[in-house]
């Protein structure tokens, strides 16, 4: 028979989670404690914007016209354990309040809401990024409070889906890393994730250590390229070089490789920062703290990329105060093709601008609803036209196509003066200044 999948958590990751594992054929129980996120997915809407994931979901919703109906969510965790075969722990491990450490307590009452009602064999399989040696704790609490006892297995198994092509990630991932203790975990995870597998996915088998630590390698080495490539914009910006092209030369070194090398205001996100600070704090606790030390480094470039950014728009606007100036920012979500602004490099710059006293106007695709509730007292326009209207200097801040596209010539007619600083390094310089406009970029030549 089947296996039966159920989804604790349906944020970013769950969400995409369950519709994918519909996809594949599954019959899938998602759980959520917050009812109106369940009855939005129940109606086979999603409470973020993430291309083809509604789509995706209508496609299996129950109840939705011509839908597959193999997936249905619910707030109890009773259904989810008499349901499920295989149990996806989803739910978000953020930053603590005022510490460097991650916040497990939403994976422990997940973990714990979920135990007492586990009365046959299952697997709970964790796909939260969670500090390491987390699972091997968590399988212990689950023998001990699962009435199933030893019957209620746990694996590892990280998850590398990117926000913006999370569908694609998920359906088709570059690797599948699973951290179990027993043969059965891995056949079932191999029943799991047979389709992908098929199609040429690696299939990495580890412990409990070796995945947990997976994944926060994987974003420290992400995190790092990026502070790299941002310190040479410092450098090249000092010496007169162009950090684009610098860029572009070492990424033909297949060894470097291009990706992940566009210098800019920096990486933010739910993800990188908070994940390179809790490892920071994990490997403190594990006294190896030493080892991760570059880390602190890597934190601190990404964070000076924010006030370099700032102070390019000071000196744009004459090099004095900001009080009275007019300035328009593109771009409030942490990157393209997403409406997340959670620790947001662009809305960061544009409040420590406002702060500062300029009339900031910020227009964004995607993001002005969640970046209206962060930042209620920065000031929003409906266009980039809008935004631009009379400003100063134009910050383009997150690379979304739209701001691309831009015709610079229409777009200097709506502004007061033409000054661009790309904090993204995503514009093409020779068509805006033969538009007449000024345009900088951090670690690249003026004109
Ligand atoms: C990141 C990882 O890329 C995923 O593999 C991982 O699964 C995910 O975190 C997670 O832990 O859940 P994501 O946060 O969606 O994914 O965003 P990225 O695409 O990694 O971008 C992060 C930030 O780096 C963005 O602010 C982006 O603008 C910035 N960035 C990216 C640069 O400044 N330069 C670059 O060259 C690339």
């Amino acid at each position: 028979m089947a296996l039966k999948i159920t989804v604790i958590g349906t944020g970013y990751l769950g969400a995409t989670h369950a519709a994918a594992m519909a996809e594949l054929g599954f019959e899938v129980l998602g759980l959520d404690v917050v009812p109106e996120k369940i009855e939005l997915l129940q109606r086979g809407q999603v409470p973020m914007y993430e291309p083809g994931l509604e789509e995706l979901l209508r496609k299996h919703v129950a109840g939705i016209e011509g839908s597959s109906g193999r997936l249905r969510f619910t707030t109890d965790f009773a259904e989810v354990a008499a349901f499920g075969d295989v149990h996806f722990l989803c739910v978000n491990t953020p930053q603590k309040h005022g510490e460097y450490a991650c916040d497990m307590s939403y994976v422990d009452s997940a973990i714990a809401s979920l135990a007492p009602h586990l009365h046959g064999p299952a697997l709970v399989v964790g796909k939260s990024t969670v500090p390491v040696g987390s699972a091997d704790r968590l399988a212990g609490y689950l023998a001990a409070h699962a009435p199933a006892g030893a019957d209620a297995e746990l694996a590892w198994n990280p998850e590398f889906l990117r926000e913006g092509f999370a569908v694609q990630d998920t359906l088709r991932p570059d690797r599948i890393v699973v951290g179990v203790r027993g043969e059965r975990a891995e056949k079932l995870l191999r029943e799991v994730y047979a389709t992908p597998v098929a199609a040429g996915t690696p299939f990495v088998v580890t412990d409990f250590p070796t995945a947990e630590l997976v994944k926060t390698a994987a974003n420290s080495f992400l995190a790092t390229k990026i502070s790299f490539i941002n310190a040479m914009a410092e450098v090249c910006e000092a010496a007169g070089g162009d950090v684009a092209r610098l860029a572009e030369a070492i990424g033909y070194d297949d060894r470097i490789g291009r990706k992940f090398l566009r210098a800019g205001i920096g990486f933010g996100g739910g993800c990188l920062p908070k994940d390179i600070r809790a490892f920071m704090a994990r490997a403190g606790e594990l006294g190896a703290d030493q080892a991760l030390t570059f880390l602190r480094e890597i934190d601190s470039i990404n964070m000076r990329q924010r006030g370099q950014m700032v102070e390019l728009a000071r000196q744009a606007l004459g090099g004095g105060p900001f009080l009275g100036k007019r300035v328009a920012v593109l771009g409030a979500t942490f990157k393209p093709d997403s409406d997340d602004v959670r620790d947001s490099p662009a809305l960061n710059v544009a409040g420590q601008i406002h702060l500062q006293g300029a009339q900031v106007t910020v227009y964004d695709p995607k993001g002005m609803a969640n970046a209206r509730r962060l930042f209620p007292t920065l000031g929003y326009a409906d266009s980039a036209a809008e935004a631009v209207r009379g400003a100063d200097v134009v910050l383009h801040l997150t690379e979304w196509r739209e701001f691309r596209e831009l015709d610079p010539e229409e777009l200097g007619r709506e502004a007061g003066v033409r000054v661009i600083l790309d904090g993204r390094n995503a514009l093409d310089p020779e068509i805006w200044r033969k538009a007449g406009w000024t345009y900088r970029a951090m670690g690249r030549p003026t004109a």
